[in-house]
């Protein structure tokens, strides 16, 4: 009896001591920086430039759909063209998510930023405070000229004094910081290919996955650390609803199986008008209403590109489910 007592006396002195420890070393290297080169790019004034710096952000990029203010939210979902102050919350198990504010205010905004350290944070998820920041945008191998045009564009904006609070973390999130995640960084060799903007399925792989982030969403991922658990496009992956948490959305899987494949009984006309229609699924966190802006040409692209995804059968089961605990 002596003995066991001793045995756990000293069982819980470890534990408790190793508590500490990982209290401490979250504690320590919740704020830890990286380092990360920064993009050779210059704003333009250019107006072209700048008019696809608009289509981007409003369109495919879909950068308003997260970077307006809160209040913007349902005029954003109506398609108008609100300013980009940041704001928005998103609300996670490990903590609350604010986006910035990238409207060119001097104080509040990206307007105390140079044009290479957005391009730094577009590219490499290294924030301009040196973090790893989360991975919402997945801009990381969009090409020059489209981050120049993006950056154009949010220069030539108008400035908005908008001052956002941080983000809020709990001790999960913490960890999370402290050990997880990591700059996710520029991966592939597919940026050249957004010098053919024509309807190519090379195009459309090009928007789908480094700009309109199609892949991101349609894939399954773990949501601590954003990484892929799913085959690429078989959908699966689980949003909460945005208006009612109750409620999750559950993405398509558009690959072209047979049985499985969400798309494979559309027509293109069909694919076309759905996007043309805008009508946002309530509560989706799919922009449809941003997605309604892009071209013929770019959603004839992603139309090729996904029918030559190898098809993957996964019954993805109905698109909108009680939210699991
Ligand atoms: C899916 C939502 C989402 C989309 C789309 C999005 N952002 Fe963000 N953005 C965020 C969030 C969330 C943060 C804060 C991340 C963090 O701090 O960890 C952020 C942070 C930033 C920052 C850092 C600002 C600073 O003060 O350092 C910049 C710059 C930025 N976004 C620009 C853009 C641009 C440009 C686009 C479009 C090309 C875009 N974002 C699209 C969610 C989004
Ligand atoms: C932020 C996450 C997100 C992004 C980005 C996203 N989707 Fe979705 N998508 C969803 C969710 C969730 C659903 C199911 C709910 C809905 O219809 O909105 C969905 C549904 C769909 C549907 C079925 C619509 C219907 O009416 O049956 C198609 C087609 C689709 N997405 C294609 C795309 C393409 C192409 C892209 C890139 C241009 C894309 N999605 C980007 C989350 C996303």
């Amino acid at each position: 009896m002596k003995v066991l007592l001793q045995i756990l006396k000293w069982l819980g002195i470890v534990l408790g001591s190793l508590i500490v420890i990982i209290v401490i070393l979250v504690f320590a290297r919740r704020n830890r920086t990286f380092d990360a080169p920064f993009p050779n790019i210059k704003a333009s004034t250019d107006s072209a430039v700048i008019a696809r710096g608009k289509y981007l952000a409003y369109g495919p990029a879909h950068c308003a759909g997260c970077h307006c203010g809160m209040a913007d939210t349902a005029a954003m979902f109506r398609g108008e063209v609100v300013d980009l102050k940041g704001g928005r919350e998103f609300i996670l198990p490990f903590g609350v998510v604010r986006t910035r504010n990238i409207t060119n205010d001097k104080e509040t905004g990206i307007g105390r930023l140079s044009d290479q350290e957005i391009a730094r944070t577009l590219r490499y998820g290294v924030g301009s405070d040196g973090r790893a920041i989360f991975d919402f945008m997945n801009f990381y191998d969009a090409s020059d000229e489209d981050l120049t045009a993006i950056i154009s564009y949010l220069r030539s904006t108008t400035p908005v004094k908008n001052s956002v609070a941080n983000h809020e973390f709990n001790f999960i999130g913490d960890a999370i910081k402290a050990f997880v995640i990591k700059p996710m960084g520029s991966t592939t060799a597919t940026r050249s290919l957004s010098n053919i903007p024509d309807t190519t399925a090379k195009y459309g792989e090009y928007l789908a996955n480094n700009v309109a982030n199609c892949r991101g969403c349609h894939t399954d991922r773990d949501l601590k650390t954003g990484g892929y658990i799913g085959e690429y496009y078989s959908g699966g992956f689980m949003m909460p609803s945005e208006t009612d948490p109750a409620f999750t959305y559950v993405s398509r899987n558009l690959t072209p199986d047979k049985e499985t494949g969400h798309l494979v009984n559309w027509n293109f006309e069909q694919f076309y008008n759905r996007f043309h229609s805008g009508a946002q699924t309530d509560g989706s966190s799919m922009p449809w209403m941003m997605f309604k802006q892009m071209s013929e040409n770019d959603l004839k692209a992603i139309w090729n590109y996904l029918h030559t995804l190898k098809p993957v059968k996964k019954d993805v089961g109905p698109v909108r489910i009680p939210t699991q605990k």
